[in-house]
């Protein structure tokens, strides 16, 4: 059921005389091939904010029904008073979705984080503070219904930082130069197949799962990732992409650990290239295996990959390292806690220590002092009394700080000399050996 949260009376912002409304992606109660009205239009409004082409009436259904196995909500913003000749006021003028979905943080469980997406305020009702009220809301109603944390990927990294987040993971964009084939310094193991369509759209999300619950950062994924390994949708556009082509992996028993999904750029791209759009490993063998899979087709002189780990072990495996080159690293996760003692205990760790966090808010949803105790890597944290500890090591930092540090992608020494952390060299050492001295996270999940 959605919930139409009435005309905004706030005071003291620009979003007053709006209205808001949170509902699920729907059918038309009338026509279960039609997306229902208000999706329709919500759509279309993410298509314009986005700069996409507007849609065809006909496509709305697939993404009804993926939106609907992602679980989303969306969140509309009416403009009810619209000039004549305008577009239609149902058009909202603001967009936001969410979803949760589960995020590997190296504990004994995966933690759900709330995912925000589909975040666009209409050009011309820009910075009125549509967004601030939006996401501000949101991010209450995510901790009180239990959520440690919050998650979303950032079109430009100057929007989230003022509401709490902070960069948390990235991506490496790379090309190998495939010319000849590439040489692998181990022997080739268990085998590989081109996939079946229709299987693999099956088999994706397995696959998935079980990379998922192996590797540090990862997050689970929505209903857009099969479709478009199987070529049924072109990412999170429900029309078919027929250039992809994508392959599994069997491991020695015989059993698939992974897939790749990849298309060439044509002809007339010089040199020929084939652009890896997804690569999902259950094993380490797995992974090697699909690069060298995929570093043997013929015709092909070039492979570039968007997704990889800055961690990548693919230039090790490779018998001229040269081959590879990273041409950039992108953020991909940004983190904003809501609950820090329940994201604390929640974390996987490195060795054993204590240590006060004093964590400032802005929004006040996670501000406070907090005693974290780490032994054998398992984490408790519950608040501490001012002048309690006295003799623990002692760190402050800001939410955004604390969001960046928690997957240990960046060290609090760093996060120290940018300003976010402030403590000693000694507590420093510490948060560092406890956050950062296991394996880089990796998130290839875009959302
Ligand atoms: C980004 C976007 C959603 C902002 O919406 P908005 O309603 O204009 O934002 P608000 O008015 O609530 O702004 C809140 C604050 O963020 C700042 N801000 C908003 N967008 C910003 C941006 N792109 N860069 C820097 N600061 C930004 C505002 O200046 C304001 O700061 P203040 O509170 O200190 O005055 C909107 O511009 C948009 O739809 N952009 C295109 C789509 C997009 O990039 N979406 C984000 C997807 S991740």
């Amino acid at each position: 059921m959605g919930t139409d949260n009435g005309t905004n009376n706030g005071a003291n912002n620009g979003a007053v005389g709006l209205r808001f409304a949170s509902f699920p992606a729907g059918y038309d109660s009338a026509d279960h091939s039609k997306a229902d009205e208000r999706t329709v239009r919500w759509f279309d409004a993410v298509n314009l904010g986005f700069h996409e082409d507007r849609s065809i009436p006909e496509r709305f259904p697939a993404q009804v029904d993926g939106y609907l196995r992602d679980g989303r909500i969306l969140t509309a913003v009416y403009d009810d008073d619209m000039p004549e000749y305008a577009w239609d006021p149902a058009v909202p003028v603001a967009t936001y979705g969410t979803m949760v979905n589960d995020l590997n943080v190296g504990g004994r469980e995966l933690l759900p984080a709330h995912l925000v997406t589909a975040v666009t305020v209409r050009p011309t009702h820009r910075r009125r503070g549509i967004l601030r009220q939006m996401i501000t809301s949101d991010l209450a109603r995510a901790k009180a219904a239990g959520l440690a944390l919050a998650a979303l990927t950032a079109s430009e990294a100057t929007i989230y930082g003022r509401f709490g987040f902070g960069a948390a993971t990235s991506t490496a964009r790379v090309e190998l130069d495939t010319r000849g084939g590439l040489e692998f310094s181990a022997p080739p193991r268990g085998s590989i197949a081109v996939a079946d369509p229709d299987k693999i759209l099956a088999l994706a999300p397995e696959l998935f799962r079980a990379h998922l619950e192996r590797t540090f950062g990862a997050l689970g994924r929505q209903h857009a990732y099969a479709m478009r390994a199987a070529g049924k949708w072109n990412g999170e556009n429900t029309e078919p992409d027929r250039a992809v082509r994508s392959v599994l992996r069997f491991n020695a028993e015989g059993l698939p650990d992974g897939y790749a999904a990849y298309k060439s750029l044509g002809w007339r791209n010089e040199p020929h290239t084939m652009k890896v759009i997804d690569l999902v490993a259950a094993s380490d063998e797995a992974y090697r295996e699909l690069w060298r899979y995929l570093g043997s087709i013929d015709l092909v002189d070039r492979l570039t990959y968007a997704e990889a780990p800055v961690e990548d072990p693919l230039p090790w495996m490779l018998a001229d390292r040269r081959r590879y080159t990273v041409k950039d690293i992108e953020d991909v996760l940004w983190l904003r806690i809501l609950d820090a003692p329940a994201a604390l205990a929640a974390r996987g760790y490195f060795g054993d220590g204590a240590v006060v966090l004093h964590v400032t808010d802005p929004m006040g949803l996670a501000d406070g002092t907090f005693l974290l105790k780490v032994r054998d890597g398992v984490g408790t944290c519950a608040p501490a009394e001012p002048g309690e500890d006295a003799g623990t090591l002692r760190a402050e930092l800001t939410v955004a700080a604390l969001g960046s540090l928690y997957l240990g992608a960046v060290s609090a020494r760093t996060l120290a000399a940018a300003g976010g952390v402030r403590a000693q060299d000694d507590a420093l050492s510490l948060l560092d050996s406890l956050f950062a001295a296991g394996p880089a996270p990796y998130c290839s999940t875009h959302f």
